[in-house]
């Protein structure tokens, strides 16, 4: 197992408008009794070691909200695993630079939704700029490298240039550009944060176009992934049968707070094993990682019968299989986010 996915905490401070996580996260101070205690979490990072893993990306919730944060943080980076620490940024004060930098933490992933208030507190709730901005000048009086993460919605797509120009400016070692997963919850309007097909064709090519003006490596994006559905046709080159095309089931997993194992971080009810019961090093041997592994068997011909018939589909894969077992509760169901792509052409299903 080489990367894993650590949900630490279902607690935040924050409440955004486009979390996935919303309908499940708690208060800051509220006791989360599923929630595991620093002994077990240090016993996760050691079982982390025996099982090889190489990069440990540490999310949530917000991890900041974990009192034991720096504990675990210290013993990751006693073990030297490639830390990645994903943060609204705004619980970093003096001291909690001061531990990072002591505990020579470099992967900072600092999440903003736009270059000024107006923009990310939108999504992010009023105030949380200014609070992001502090928690970020703390990170620069230590001298902790930090990167920007903004995801892409309707609010924001216009200010990718922008953004990519105020990261700079205050010194980001890099911005990442994520697409948005519309999955609504209770009280998501999902109309006012998705982007179109237009948006998103839009949005995908301004960032790879900027993508040529940065130093190499400044910006980052998974929104290259839609770049082949631009032309007003599939191009007849793309032969690509494969229906799953990321890590899932190979070397990837994520981690609830409650030490359960499973697939990708948006299959939270996928659960494939506990580490309080089960170690890290066994679950790839599990009949249930298996089944994942199997859907790599499967052409995107075979699927299911909606991309059978999609004349995208040697360019689409099927899409994320994460947003396609949201939706549906499938893992062999389409995408809907690459269908609507491909909704409004004049055909869909396969002439020839
Ligand atoms: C769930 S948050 C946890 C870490 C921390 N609280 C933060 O906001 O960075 C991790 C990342 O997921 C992003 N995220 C949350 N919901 C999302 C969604 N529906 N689609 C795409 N990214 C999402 C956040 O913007 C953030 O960059
Ligand atoms: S700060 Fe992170 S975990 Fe909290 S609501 Fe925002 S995106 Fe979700
Ligand atoms: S656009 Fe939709 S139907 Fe077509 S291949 Fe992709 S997921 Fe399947």
């Amino acid at each position: 197992m080489r990367a894993i996915y650590w949900n630490l905490t279902d607690r935040c401070n924050l409440r955004c408008k486009h979390c996935y996580l919303q309908d499940i996260l708690a208060s800051p101070s509220e006791p989360l009794s599923h929630e595991l205690n620093t002994q077990d979490c240090l016993k996760i990072v050691n079982q982390f070691e025996e099982a090889k893993v190489f990069f440990v990306t540490v999310l949530g919730g917000e991890p900041f909200c974990r009192p034991d944060i720096m504990v675990i943080l210290r013993h990751l980076g006693k073990k030297k695993f490639w830390t990645k620490i994903t943060t609204n940024g705004t619980l970093i004060d003096e001291n909690t630079a001061r531990d990072l930098a002591d505990a020579g933490i470099r992967g900072l992933f600092v999440s903003l939704e736009g270059p000024s208030a107006e923009v990310n507190d939108i999504i992010r709730g009023k105030g949380s700029f200014e609070k992001t901005i502090k928690g970020i000048s703390y990170l620069q009086d230590f001298d902790i490298p930090f990167n920007i993460q903004m995801t892409i919605f309707k609010v924001n797509y216009e200010k990718i240039e922008e953004m990519a120009d105020f990261c700079s400016r205050i010194g980001a070692e890099r911005v990442v550009f994520e697409s948005f997963n519309d999955f609504p919850s209770k009280d998501q309007v999902s109309s006012f944060l998705s982007l179109g097909r237009e948006d998103t064709l839009a949005a995908a090519q301004k960032t790879t176009e900027l993508m040529a003006e940065y130093p190499e490596g400044f910006i980052s994006t998974d929104l290259d992934s839609v770049l082949g559905f631009l032309s007003p046709e599939p191009d007849p080159a793309a032969k690509d049968k494969t229906f799953v095309r990321c890590d899932l089931g190979l070397t990837q997993l994520g981690i609830l707070s409650n030490g359960d194992v499973i697939p990708c971080i948006y299959m939270r009810d996928k659960v494939l094993g506990n580490l309080m019961e089960t170690h890290l090093s066994e679950i790839p041997n599990t009949p249930e990682v298996q089944k994942i592994k199997d859907l790599r068997n499967i052409t995107v011909d075979e699927a299911n019968e909606e991309c059978s018939l999609c004349k995208w589909r040697y360019v689409c894969g099927g899409g994320c299989r994460g947003r396609a077992y949201l939706k549906y509760g499938n893992l062999l169901s389409p995408d809907p986010q690459r269908c609507l792509l491909v909704k409004k052409r004049t055909s869909q299903v396969n002439q020839g």
